[in-house]
């Protein structure tokens, strides 16, 4: 079954913890919580420190996705904060082994991020220590983009390589998700999708969830 990771990034602000309440009774899977630092991307959101003001509002996983410059210095903060998976960019500055074993040590489930430019074979060598892998559909930065469908072919070679080593590897991607697209990302062989646009922006975020899951099939 495809899980669906409603993107805070869409949410009113004013009220995210209502926001999270109310995607958890929609049937939300994980909650994705995107961390933009203003430098590894063009846009700023928000840090660990509001992460834990939230924390209360679901049991549901947080899926934290980081997007700054340095994942490294920030780990035990969003460990803290109350993250389940902590997701960084391979194209970030800090060294990417390194990252992955502080996840653990913080109990706390590592994913590692690829850009669109950024071929699948670079999280090779890192996929048996991954809880999951996140394939941008999107430049990260903003919700509403288009998502870009030849990320799919990178889907299907991180799945074929998984096998071997990590069956148990999720493969989630991010941007562009809605009822027009989920059905390519699903039969590529995604586990995981986060969607913000297409939930958030729906008169009942439940059917907007139903809808997308009831696609994939
Ligand atoms: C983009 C973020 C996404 C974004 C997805 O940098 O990582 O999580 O919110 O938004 P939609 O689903 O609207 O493309
Ligand atoms: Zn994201």
């Amino acid at each position: 079954m495809m899980l669906i990771a409603p993107s805070l990034l869409s949410c009113d602000f004013s009220v995210m913890g209502e926001e999270i309440e109310r995607m958890d009774k929609s049937g939300a899977d994980y909650m994705h919580l995107d961390v933009m630092d203003g430098h590894f991307v063009p846009n700023i959101t928000f840090g660990a420190p509001v992460i834990k003001t939230v924390r209360k509002y679901t049991e549901k996983p947080f899926d934290v996705h980081l997007m700054i410059s340095e994942p490294l210095k920030y780990i035990e903060d969003f460990a803290n904060a109350g993250a389940d998976i902590i997701t960084f960019h391979i194209e970030s500055d800090s060294d990417v082994q390194e990252t992955i074993d502080k996840i653990k040590a913080c109990g706390k489930k590592p994913g590692l991020v690829i850009k669109p430019n950024t071929k699948a074979e670079e999280v090779f060598p890192y996929l048996k220590d991954l809880f999951m892998v996140l394939v941008m559909t999107v430049e990260p930065g903003f919700g509403g983009q288009s998502f870009m469908a030849d990320m799919l072919p990178k889907v299907k070679e991180i799945r074929e390589e998984a096998n071997k080593v990590n069956p148990e590897l999720l493969i989630e991607v991010d941007g562009g998700i809605g009822e027009a697209t989920i059905k390519q990302a699903y039969d590529a062989g995604v586990d995981v999708c986060v969607a913000g646009t297409a939930v958030f922006k729906a008169d009942s975020a439940t059917e907007a969830i139903n809808n997308l899951k009831a696609l994939c099939k």
